[in-house]
């Protein structure tokens, strides 16, 4: 079965991550997959919403770290980025339902959704420092205008995890429900959206990014030029290899 599940009713195009065995983790042909169903959704008159969704335990544990092994220099034309413009520049409506943990870009893309429901047990972590890499798809402007300065260092630099009701408190979520409800509550909002005129949506959201869309796209390449470095560096092949082997990394020879 595809690990990209892609679901079209009503006008809501539902986008389902279904690589549970292993967390939901994101491999390049993922990316690609979930990248094209965005650049055909926003040339699609049909639909005019779309929810990301993942497992009731699982969002996604953020990029596949094999992958990371194997292709330690992606590009600026990779399948990683192109996912990430799309998203940061879909001009339709994008609403996400987040249940368990939701780690690197399973975070991360959620500062580009527009609405953000919560199961109880959704788990927030950006551990980019900890696998010798940086901040991406934004979140190095993002988290901290979120969030303010000083709860972004904890999340960026100490990687540390927070969790739901974290998360509601800085408005990265709208709502939290039990695990059980939230993809249901995104798709009744997802249809109440659908439900009003479309050009409206799309003008808002284009004024609501406006401001700062240019600035994004910038720094998601300044990001991923840093990141590409990284991950061929002994820091972060020291990190990947130590989450491949099931043990604790070691920096301090890094
Ligand atoms: N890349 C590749 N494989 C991953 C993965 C990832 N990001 N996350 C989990 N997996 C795999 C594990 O290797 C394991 O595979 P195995 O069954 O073949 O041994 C399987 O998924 C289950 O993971 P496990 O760690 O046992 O599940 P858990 O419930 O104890 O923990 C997470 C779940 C998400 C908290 C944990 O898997 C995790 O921290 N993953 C890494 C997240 C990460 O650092 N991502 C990169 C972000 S940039």
């Amino acid at each position: 079965m595809s690990e990209i599940l892609i679901d079209s009713t009503d006008g809501v195009m539902t986008v389902t991550i279904n690589r549970v065995a292993k967390k939901n983790s994101f491999t390049q042909a993922m990316y690609a997959a979930f990248a094209d169903a965005l650049e055909q959704a926003k040339a699609d008159s049909t639909v005019r919403v779309a929810v990301v969704q993942g497992d009731i335990t699982v969002f996604s544990a953020g990029n596949d770290i094999a992958d990371f092994l194997n292709n330690p220099t992606p590009g600026l034309n990779g399948p990683v980025l192109r996912f990430i413009r799309e998203l940061v520049t879909f001009p339709k409506p994008l609403l996400a339902a987040v249940c368990g943990p939701a780690v690197g870009i399973g975070t991360t893309m959620l500062f580009h959704c527009d609405l953000v429901y919560a199961g109880d047990n959704a788990a927030f972590v950006m551990p980019f420092v900890n696998l010798g890499v940086c901040p991406e798809a934004g979140s190095s402007l993002l988290v901290p205008q979120m969030m303010g300065y000083h709860r972004a260092a904890e999340a960026l630099l100490l990687g540390e995890p927070f969790m739901a009701e974290a998360a509601l408190e800085v408005g990265l979520v709208n709502r939290i429900v039990p695990p059980t409800e939230a993809n249901g509550l995104a798709q009744a909002q997802a249809r109440k959206l659908a439900a009003k005129p479309l050009s409206s949506l799309m003008e808002t959201k284009r004024l609501m990014k406006k401001g700062q869309m240019q600035q994004v796209l910038d720094v998601i390449d300044d990001e991923a030029q840093s990141f590409g470095r990284m991950m061929g560096e002994p820091a972060a092949r020291e990190a990947f290899g130590a989450f491949m082997e099931k043990r604790k990394p070691d920096f301090s020879k890094v």
